[in-house]
């Protein structure tokens, strides 16, 4: 598949071919100021929910921000934590390593970090009605049962030309979201995750060489 780099597309287009689209997910975070139509957001959501879960118990609800005053109150809430805390820091430090793709990763994630709004559109799965493989929303099986239709909803969105960037950014505004939102006690926010048409291009992305992390058999 190595070879299959040359012929991959680079830019800001969408793809129906599936090898195309996962090869050049790459984690957008800059935005054209160009609303995402509700039937698209309803797409990717869609497509999300093919996903496998425990049981098929299909335990989620994506909370979809296309608001601008909700996307202001969340941004702002983002923001704070960044300026106030040692994060920032850490990114403007790291921004100084000699490795050219840290240092955009770095700068991209400054502008995610201070200015989310700026999204068309945040997605936020919840886990909700948790059962299988456990009701415990803390423990890494509860993520298996989400995470699939996190990537599928990433995975559509790519082919339809719109940029997404996986985050646990919830983490940091957990109580200003639910409040924003009116998300139950009982749902669990899993992601944040920006989407919109993307101000950068999709492209090949650098990732381990599968030699590198394939055992047959035995570890
Ligand atoms: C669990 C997880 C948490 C992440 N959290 C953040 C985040 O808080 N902020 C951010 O800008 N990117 C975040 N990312 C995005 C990663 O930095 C990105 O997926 C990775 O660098 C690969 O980027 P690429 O696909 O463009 O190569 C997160 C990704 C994952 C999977």
């Amino acid at each position: 598949m190595s070879d299959l780099r040359n012929v991959l597309p680079h830019g800001k287009e969408g793809t129906n071919n599936v090898w195309d689209a996962m090869y050049t997910q790459r984690a957008i975070r800059y935005w054209q100021e160009k609303p995402v139509p509700r039937d698209l957001l309803k797409t990717v959501i869609e497509a999300g929910s093919k996903a496998p879960s425990g049981s098929n118990t299909q335990p989620w609800v994506f909370v979809v921000i296309d608001d601008e005053a909700q996307r202001e109150k969340i941004g702002d809430a983002l923001n704070a934590v960044y300026e106030g805390g040692p994060l920032k820091n850490m990114i403007t430090e790291g921004q100084k390593s000699d490795d050219k793709s840290q240092r955009l990763m770095l700068k991209g994630a400054q502008s995610f970090f201070s200015k989310l709004a700026k999204a068309p559109a945040i997605i936020v799965p919840c886990l909700y009605k948790l059962s299988s493989p456990t009701p415990d929303p803390g423990s890494l099986e509860a993520g298996s049962s989400i995470y699939m239709a996190v990537q599928n909803v990433m995975l559509s969105a790519r082919a339809l030309g719109l940029g997404t960037v996986m985050t646990t950014a919830h983490v940091l505004i957990n109580e200003a979201l639910r409040e924003t939102c009116d998300i139950p006690d009982d749902a669990y926010p899993a992601a944040l995750i920006p989407i919109g048409y993307p101000d950068a291009n999709f492209g090949p992305t650098t990732r381990k060489p599968v030699e590198e992390i394939i055992k047959y058999n035995f570890w």
